[in-house]
């Protein structure tokens, strides 16, 4: 069947070693929303560790796709529908390729939320029985242990919570150290012979935390357990090898790094995935079936029922291109400066007390803060009417706000598009936050 030429995607090319500040000011002009103006002012952006936003290549890739070869993958006999799973299949070998794993490993799924649900409920499902002798090595049950974190987002606790209390396995946790570390000692004493999984999160996306991610899969792995990343925080911003940290199964979510919603990725070592029992059943993850039963396609088909995300792979794949083109390497270092200018800025304000790291510390380009005096959502309200976006609140991580005293914090995330024009206007109005709510004079 022919397929047609694509036109070509346009990328930004990286010029210099360092992302700089005329560097970010140019590439800004990629993303249209970052001209838009808030009552008034204009936008500055500082959310996106909850959601990044999306350049022009990612949004013509989506349209152009969806303009001129929309169909179902893996299905049709027309040219459209080969072309449709040529492209799609070409975006899993970009993604995969970006963060160091085999096209077959990466698992489209809806947003890293549902990846590690995935892992959750297919390792719930072969506790039950199902997937033959080769799902074996996943059972849990009584006696056995998942071992999860004080700061990971409900995403990665949650699921595990719930496995937990479907199998009768128990789930126990590693705490904090005051400075948002991972308390060494409970590592080495928590994961034992009794651990089955680890999951744990890469980087934290309230504290800027990168744990350690080398030492915890020596420790599980040394007991035969598996290791699940919650790579959510640090796909988008770093250069992430999940072969060569060694883990067993990774989550991360498109939107976060600069591709649409919709679209998230499970990666899982080839063995594991081709193990796993399957979570959603049903068209397009078969190779037979009876009335009575059926036999499943191998990875990764076997984790994608249904019609799929088609238009959103492309995208993030178009998001991946974007990020290659700069270089993920400028982008952490990028945002290491950024975090930098946060807390020294945040530090220096009377009033205020930053949760996490230090600067100076390998961390996320993010900070978290409480103001003495005032609400988290007041402050946010403040910072909106000059045009400043951050979030406010548990960021899907109560038990950390509750490690640290607090129900609520702000959090201002920043990404390669961030300016310190940006981070100048934000410490400027949190300046003035405390006078304007008569906290201090
Ligand atoms: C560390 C971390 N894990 C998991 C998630 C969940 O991502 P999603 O909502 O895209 O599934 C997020 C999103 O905020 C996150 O920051």
């Amino acid at each position: 069947m022919p397929i047609r030429e694509r036109g070509p995607v346009t990328s930004p090319a990286s010029t210099s070693a360092t992302l700089g500040d005329a560097e970010v000011r140019a590439l800004r002009a990629d993303f249209p929303i970052l001209a838009e103006h808030v009552g008034g002012h204009p936008l500055v952006y500082l959310d996106s560790g909850a959601t990044a936003q999306q350049p022009l290549a990612v949004l013509d890739a989506v349209d152009d796709f969806v303009r001129h070869r929309n169909a179902a993958v893996h299905r049709g006999a027309h040219t459209l529908a080969a072309e449709a799973t040529e492209e799609f299949e070409d975006a899993r070998a970009t993604v995969a390729a970006f963060v160091g794993a085999r096209p077959e490993e990466i698992v489209w799924t809806t947003n890293a939320t549902e990846a590690i649900n995935i892992v959750a409920y297919g390792v719930s499902n072969a506790s039950v029985g199902r997937g033959g002798a080769e799902a074996r090595r996943f059972a849990i049950g009584p006696g056995d242990e998942i071992v999860a974190t004080e700061l990971e987002h409900h995403a990665n606790l949650i699921p595990w919570q719930e496995l937990a209390a479907r199998t009768g396995a128990s789930l126990r946790i590693v705490h904090l150290e005051d400075d948002g570390t991972l308390r060494e000692d409970e590592l080495a004493s928590v994961i034992g012979e009794r651990t089955r999984i680890v999951a744990v999160a890469h980087v934290s996306n309230v504290l800027g935390t990168v744990t350690p991610v080398e030492r915890i899969v020596a420790l599980a792995h040394a007991v035969g357990a598996l290791v699940v990343l919650d790579a959510c925080q640090s796909v988008p911003h770093r250069p992430v090898d999940v072969a060569a940290l060694g883990v067993d199964f990774a989550a991360f979510s498109g939107h976060k790094m600069l591709g649409p919603t919709g679209v998230g990725v499970l990666w899982g070592r080839r063995e594991l995935l081709d193990a796993l029992p399957p979570v959603l059943t049903g068209g397009s993850m078969i190779t037979t079936v009876s009335l009575e039963s059926a036999e499943y396609l191998p990875a990764p088909q076997r984790f994608e029922a249904g019609t799929q995300k088609v238009a959103q792979a492309i995208g993030l794949a178009a998001a991946v291109r974007y990020l290659e083109a700069i270089g993920m390497e400028r982008v952490r270092e990028h945002e290491e400066r950024l975090a930098r200018r946060l807390l020294e800025g945040v530090s220096a304000l009377p009033g205020m007390t930053v949760l996490g790291p230090p600067a100076g510390v390998d961390r996320g380009g993010l900070v978290s803060l409480v103001v003495d005096g005032v609400h988290a959502h007041d402050v946010g309200q403040y910072l909106d009417e000059a045009g400043i976006a951050v979030r406010v609140g548990h960021h899907c991580a109560q038990p950390l706000h509750r490690r640290f005293g607090v129900t609520a914090t702000v959090r201002a995330s920043t990404y390669l598009y961030t300016t310190e024009e940006e981070v100048d206007a934000f410490l400027d109005r949190l300046a003035s936050v405390r006078s304007f709510f008569r906290v201090a004079r």
